[in-house]
């Protein structure tokens, strides 16, 4: 009985018999001799069948399989500098599980369109193959982190009263006895009660926006890590969106080497992202975009065209600070020195990918926050829990939340999000 064995660890199996368990990826003949592209989740290999070795049945198979055909292949690792991975294997045995019917996705071109009418299959391809891998990646390595600087895991709930980041994007659904409950838009006003709780939390989850905006930027349904910490400033998260981010690049950057040299991607650029990343001010932001042409009225929130101008201006992700409190959300605690200005930080990142990062410090006066749900005209009722924090023990505290698949989108210098998660859901899809 041979090893079964994997193509991400072949090469401890050199000249040994394994079974590898896979799909058919891609095959080629030449003469007496089959090529058989092999791959199994973890990796690819070339499986050879050469004819007076095998028996006449397992030769057959080799012209009668379909490419995505499930298959159990037994034979010798041969280490082989030409070959992709630097092994194949010698193949003596082959049982079809399932001769798969045509295919739809075939090695030549398809379009947007019909590989996500057929994301559920689409995911086999290699380049999709690398980039589940890295976010995988990714989130192990952001949760690892936390862990490590005494971050406690803390789940926020997905059916919420209320809003938290402005009520347009809003997904509403039924809940019982006449009462509503929307879908979180972050679990950011949780995790204030939970670091009131344990000190330094985070969340990681889905998080869901009734986005009406057809852009390769935003899903319906996308995932973020939100930390959040107790006696925190600005300052103190500032600090912490770069340690955390060059963290990622890094970890990504040393154990996903060989996925991102298959989606393509310049390492040279992403070896840049050391800290510390620049860190400039709304004000200073809005003049770059003046000098750059691009007339904007003080007291707007950056749109995607403005973020992708700006994050084109740096090699590093860039921190601004300091937006006018009117563009941004109403837990934002004001400057003391100028009350025009929120204690908040975007982080962009490079090579025009945008946005990443949005957070600040919370507004941790009670009167304050009162004045500031009354200003975004929020009812007070549903967020009476909310504003206990501040009656019992209220302290400074901050904190941000990352997007995962903006994250990935820009690691992998992929330009749309729908590949940065398995199944994306957007304005006009939710098939697959
Ligand atoms: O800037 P946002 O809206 O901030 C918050 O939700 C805060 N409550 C987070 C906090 O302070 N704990 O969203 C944070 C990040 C953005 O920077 C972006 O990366 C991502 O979430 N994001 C989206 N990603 C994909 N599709 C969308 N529609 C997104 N909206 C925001
Ligand atoms: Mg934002």
């Amino acid at each position: 009985m041979a090893e079964i064995a994997t193509i991400e660890r072949i090469g401890q199996f050199v000249d040994e018999k394994v079974t590898l368990r896979g799909w058919l990826f891609n095959k080629r003949s030449s003469g007496k001799i089959r090529f058989l592209q092999i791959r199994d989740g973890t990796g690819s290999i070339q499986a050879v069948l050469v004819k007076n070795e095998v028996s006449p049945s397992t030769f057959a198979v080799a012209d009668t399989v379909t490419q995505e055909s499930s298959l159990v292949v037994t034979g010798v690792v041969r280490a082989d500098d030409r070959a992709v991975g630097g092994h194949e294997l010698q193949v003596s045995d082959i049982q079809v599980i399932q001769v798969a019917e045509d295919y739809p996705i075939t090695p030549k071109e398809h379009g947007p369109a019909f590989l996500l009418d057929h994301r559920h299959l689409w995911l086999r391809s290699a380049k999709q193959h690398a980039i589940l891998r890295i976010r995988s990646h990714l989130i192990q390595a952001a949760r690892e982190y936390l862990h490590q600087e005494g971050f406690v895991l803390f789940d926020a709930p997905i059916l919420t009263p209320t809003a938290c980041e402005g009520t347009s994007t809003l997904f509403e659904t039924d809940y019982f006895y006449g009462e509503t409950a929307y879908l979180s838009q972050s679990g950011q006003l949780y995790a204030e009660a939970g670091a009131m709780a344990l000190g330094k939390v985070y969340t990681l989850g889905p998080t869901f926006r009734a986005e009406k905006s057809k852009t390769r930027r935003h899903l319906t349904e996308f995932w973020m890590l939100e930390p959040e910490v107790a006696y925190a400033d600005l300052q103190d998260i500032l600090s912490l969106a770069e340690e955390l981010v060059s963290h990622l690049v890094n970890s990504v950057l040393t154990h996903k080497s060989e996925e991102l040299r298959t989606v393509g991607r310049d390492l040279d650029k992403l070896r840049l992202v050391v800290p510390p990343f620049p860190r400039i001010t709304y004000d200073e932001a809005l003049d770059l975009l003046r000098q750059r042409g691009m007339a904007m009225k003080w007291g707007n929130d950056f749109g995607a065209t403005e973020d992708t101008v700006l994050s084109e201006q740096f090699d590093l992700p860039v921190m601004i600070t300091h937006y006018p409190v009117q563009a941004k959300a109403f837990y934002m605690k004001s400057d003391p020195d100028n009350p025009n200005l929120a204690l908040c930080l975007d982080m962009l990142a490079p090579e025009g990918y945008g946005e990443i990062i949005g957070g600040s410090q919370r507004e941790d006066d009670y009167h304050q926050l009162l004045e500031k749900l009354a200003a975004h005209r929020l009812p007070r009722e549903p967020f009476e829990w909310y504003l206990d924090l501040r009656r019992y023990g209220t302290v400074p505290h901050a904190g941000f939340g990352l997007g995962i698949e903006r994250t990935i989108a820009w690691i992998c210098g992929i330009k749309h999000l729908r590949e940065a998660i398995p199944f994306p859901r957007m304005l006009q899809r939710i098939y697959p």
